[in-house]
């Protein structure tokens, strides 16, 4: 399965930060927008273009503009919304889809209580969740926009375990994951280890 793990010296500082017990909520808000970010420019490296005959104030020039192909961002709740403000700020047509999972605190499995989704036929669709650990809610979550008719869709996260890895490719072969780094493993809890906690409740200082 294609997985892309940032390669950038800022990504690697970003993330050092995350993950350390003494960042406070806001300060983690910040650092998790920056990496979204850098995440996000990665995983649209690909996205269509088109020309566009412009006038500088010298001379005419055909430049390059993205075509209209409008994106969908779909983050799923209620950490993976920590991962939008970089798509909308960047991508003034992207349309925001939204997902509702959440992991069980005793067997960890993922359960569904919110879906509301834009049309997704033939558009790019970046399922976008900070965290991949048993991979459940993220598989969870490709069924459902695919259920809605996604058929371009790619899955974006910024700490992920092999574990989470391999059950998307399980569900979901061939989907492309980005994440900004892949840990070690799970613990008994099914916690990413090294990993930086859990991110809902830091993200949101609950
Ligand atoms: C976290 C995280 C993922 C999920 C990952 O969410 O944001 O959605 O766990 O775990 P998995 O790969 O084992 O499914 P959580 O369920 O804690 O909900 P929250 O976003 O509301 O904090
Ligand atoms: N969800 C989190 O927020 N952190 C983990 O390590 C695993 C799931």
């Amino acid at each position: 399965m294609p997985v892309h793990i940032l390669d950038h010296p800022l990504a690697a500082h970003i993330i050092t930060h995350l993950r350390d017990r003494t960042t406070k909520p806001a300060t983690f808000r910040t650092l998790a927008y920056q990496l979204s970010l850098l995440l996000a420019i990665e995983a649209t490296s690909d996205i269509e273009t088109e020309e566009k005959p412009i006038e500088t104030p010298l001379e005419p020039v055909t430049g390059r503009v993205l075509a209209h192909q409008p994106l969908v961002v779909v983050p799923i709740l209620r950490a993976g919304l920590g991962m939008v403000q970089p798509f909308t700020d960047i991508f003034p047509d992207v349309s925001v889809g939204y997902v509702g999972l959440e992991r069980d605190h005793v067997t960890a499995q993922a359960r569904s209580y919110y879906c509301k989704l834009p049309p997704l036929a033939g558009r790019h669709v970046f399922v976008v969740d900070p965290m991949l650990a048993t991979g459940g809610s993220a598989a969870k979550a490709l069924s459902i926009v695919k259920e809605h008719g996604a058929t371009d869709t790619r899955l974006l996260c910024i700490v992920g375990a092999p574990e989470g890895v391999a059950e998307v490719e399980r569900h979901h072969p061939g989907t492309v994951i980005h994440l900004a780094a892949l840990d070690r493993g799970l613990n008994a809890r099914k916690y990413i280890l090294p990993g930086l906690g859990d991110f809902g409740d830091r993200l949101y200082g609950t």
